[in-house]
């Protein structure tokens, strides 16, 4: 007969900070200290603007974390554990290209306030970017290498798509963090013009005429170019 047990589920069980197990676990105590407290602030809406760039940093960090992991499954034959990856990889994209709405709820003249307590911060420094700038390449590589080894060049996977449904899913994966990353890069270029203007220097001197230009930087040129390849073929058979 099993014991009875009386345990007190209001009680934490988990070493660390905080009150309850669900403090110590997510160390709420250390997150909701990062940031300024109203009298650091020099605006209120620091907040705002922190929450956002902190998130996106947490997302960042979550999304490449997954497409190095999604690489070394590519790499090792494992294509199904990849695409589950980088579905996800791609979700923490789509997440924050949403939350940059937020910094539209900004005033453009009030953000001057807080746009002087930056210093010589800028998105250039990125943790998250330059994560994303780093574990890209290698999963292009990796993928080259899969197709490669299928006998097969990008064409062909989409041409035989049905029967290379897993490199073809790959591919997909590929082109939509691609095209996630222009999409992010075009909504702050947005958000950036209407916050502080299309004909300006960013806190690190950089002309924002620049940002629009990298909006069409492509991550995956060969996945774009297999396009208009297919085209022309399709027009061959006309
Ligand atoms: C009011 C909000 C924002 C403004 C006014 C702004 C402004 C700028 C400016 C002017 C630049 C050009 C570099 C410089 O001189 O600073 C830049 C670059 C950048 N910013 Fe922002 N930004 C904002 C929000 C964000 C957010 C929420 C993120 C998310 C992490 C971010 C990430 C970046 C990145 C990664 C770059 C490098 C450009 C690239 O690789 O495409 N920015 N930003």
């Amino acid at each position: 007969m099993a014991t009875e047990t009386h345990e007190d589920f209001s009680e934490p069980i988990l070493p660390g900070k905080g009150a309850s197990d669900y403090e110590r676990y997510l160390r709420t105590d250390d997150l909701l200290a990062l940031q300024k407290t109203s009298e650091e602030q020099s605006h209120p809406d620091e907040l705002l603007f922190q929450t956002v760039h902190q998130s996106s940093e947490l997302w960042l960090k979550l999304g490449t974390t997954e497409v190095a992991r999604a690489t070394a499954h590519v790499r090792a034959g494992e294509l199904g554990a990849a695409l589950r990856l980088l579905r996800r990889a791609s979700l923490c994209l789509q997440f924050i290209v949403r939350q940059l709405d937020m910094l539209e709820q900004m005033s453009p003249w009030e953000y001057q306030t807080i746009r002087r307590v930056l210093g010589h911060g800028s998105g250039f420094d990125s943790p998250g970017f330059r994560e994303v700038r780093r574990v890209t390449p290698p999963l292009g590589e990796a993928f080259e290498a899969a197709v490669a080894g299928a006998g097969l060049d990008v064409v062909e996977v989409y041409v035989q798509g049905r029967e290379h449904e897993d490199l073809y899913q790959l591919a997909e994966l590929l082109i939509e963090w691609d095209e996630r990353v222009s999409l992010w890069r075009f909504r702050h270029y947005k958000v950036v013009a209407r916050v502080i203007g299309d004909e300006v220097v960013g806190t690190q001197g950089t002309p924002v005429e620049l940002l629009g230009g990298l909006i069409k930087n492509k991550l995956y040129p060969e996945l774009w170019q297999a396009r208009n390849e297919l085209t022309a073929l399709a027009k061959e058979d006309d």
